[in-house]
C-alpha cells in the first residue's frame, strides 16, 4: 500500500464527506474514488481523556491532524490531542479519533457528532467509544472499566435536532443509500448486546474486571454538585460524564453498532467532599488504559471472526 496515495485518498474522502454533509455544497458531492486505495475502515474508535494510548497500537498507520480535515476543529479539552489515525488493528481497518469535540467547548452539537457521520460516510460499521467518568455507584471504584448498557441524555439537547438528512443519498461500498437515518430513531437497544457479550467473555478469560452500567451525560464543564449526584444516582445512573451520549445517538441514527466503555476516573462526591483533581483523573485513566487497550484490540479480532 502506498502511504502517500493513502493519505491523499483519505483526504479526498474527507473532502467529499464534508461536501456531502454540508447541504449547501451537496450538489458537488462525488462518490469517493475507490480505485485509489481500498481502505474502507470497519471500526471507528473515539478515545476519551487520557486514553490516547490505543492510537499507538494501530499498525501501518497514517495520522491526520484535525485541522487538515474539512469541517473539523481543534479539540481544546485537556489531553485530547486532535488527530485522526487510520490503519489496522489485528489486520482490521480502523480509524481512531484521538480527541473528541465536547459540547462544553462551545461547539455546536452538529460538530460534536460530525466524526461519527464522517466515519459512517467512510464505510464504518462499528463505533467504539471510550470516556472518563465519575462513579455514582459504590461498587465502581477509580480505575474500574464499565461497559455502557444504557444512557441518560441530560445534555438538554439532542444531536438530531434540525433537518433530517434522510432525503440525501450517498454511495457507501458502491451502493447508493439514504443517509443518515430516520426522523425518529428508536433508542430501545442502543448498545449492541452481542458485542457486549463478547467483551465480557474476553474480560473474564483474561482476568479483567468489566462491569456494566448506565451512563448519564451532562454538558459540564463544571462537575456535578453532591445534590445532583444524589439525584442522578436515584434516577438509576451509575456513571456521570460530559461526552459520549451525542455521538452514540448519532451513531444509532445512522445504523452503526455501538460499544462504549467508561473508565472510572473518580468517585462522584456522593462518596467524598474533596474537589475533583485533574491529575487524579488522568492517573486513574492511565491505570485502566492497559486493560482497555487489550479489551478493544481483542474485541476487534474476535468480532471479526465470530459475530458476523
Ligand atoms: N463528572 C463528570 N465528568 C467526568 C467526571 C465526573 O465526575 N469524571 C470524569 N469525567
Amino acid at each position: 500500500m502506498n502511504y502517500q496515495i493513502t493519505i491523499k485518498y483519505l483526504h479526498e474522502r474527507f473532502a467529499n464527506a464534508y461536501l456531502f454533509s454540508n447541504s449547501e455544497y451537496s450538489k458537488d458531492f462525488q462518490p469517493p474514488d475507490k480505485s485509489a486505495v481500498p481502505f474502507i475502515p470497519k471500526y471507528a474508535i473515539i478515545l476519551g481523556t487520557g486514553l490516547g494510548g490505543l492510537a499507538n497500537e494501530v499498525e501501518k498507520k497514517m495520522s491526520i491532524p484535525y485541522d487538515e480535515i474539512p469541517g473539523f476543529e481543534k479539540s481544546t479539552a485537556p489531553t485530547h490531542e486532535g488527530t485522526l489515525i487510520a490503519g489496522f488493528i489485528k489486520g482490521v481497518p480502523v480509524i481512531v479519533f484521538k480527541g473528541r469535540f465536547h459540547y462544553y467547548e462551545g461547539y455546536p452539537m452538529q460538530l460534536v457528532v460530525y466524526p461519527v457521520r464522517i466515519a459512517r460516510l467512510l464505510g464504518v460499521k462499528y463505533l467504539f467509544v471510550t470516556n472518563a467518568a465519575g462513579s455514582l455507584n459504590e461498587d465502581f471504584k477509580p480505575g474500574q472499566l464499565v461497559r455502557l448498557k444504557d444512557h441518560i441524555n441530560m445534555m438538554g439537547y439532542n444531536p438530531l435536532i434540525g433537518s433530517n438528512e434522510l432525503d440525501k443519498k450517498i454511495i457507501i461500498d458502491g451502493k447508493e443509500v439514504y443517509s443518515f437515518g430516520e426522523r425518529f430513531p428508536s433508542m430501545h437497544q442502543v448498545y449492541d448486546n452481542a458485542i457486549a457479550d463478547i467483551a465480557h467473555k474476553i474480560a473474564e478469560d483474561n482476568g479483567i474486571s468489566l462491569k456494566s452500567g448506565v451512563y448519564c451525560g451532562l454538558t459540564g464543564p463544571s462537575f456535578e454538585t453532591r445534590a445532583e449526584c444524589l439525584m442522578l444516582n436515584r434516577w438509576g445512573a451509575d456513571l456521570v460524564g460530559m461526552s459520549t451520549v451525542p455521538e452514540v445517538i448519532a451513531a444509532v441514527h445512522c445504523g452503526l453498532k455501538v460499544f462504549a466503555v467508561s473508565v472510572v476516573t473518580n468517585l462522584s462526591n456522593i462518596y467524598h467532599s474533596e474537589p475533583h483533581s485533574q491529575s487524579d483523573i488522568k492517573k486513574n485513566a492511565d491505570k485502566a488504559a492497559k486493560d482497555l487497550l487489550f479489551l478493544v484490540k481483542s474485541l476487534i479480532a474476535e468480532i471479526n471472526t465470530t459475530a458476523e
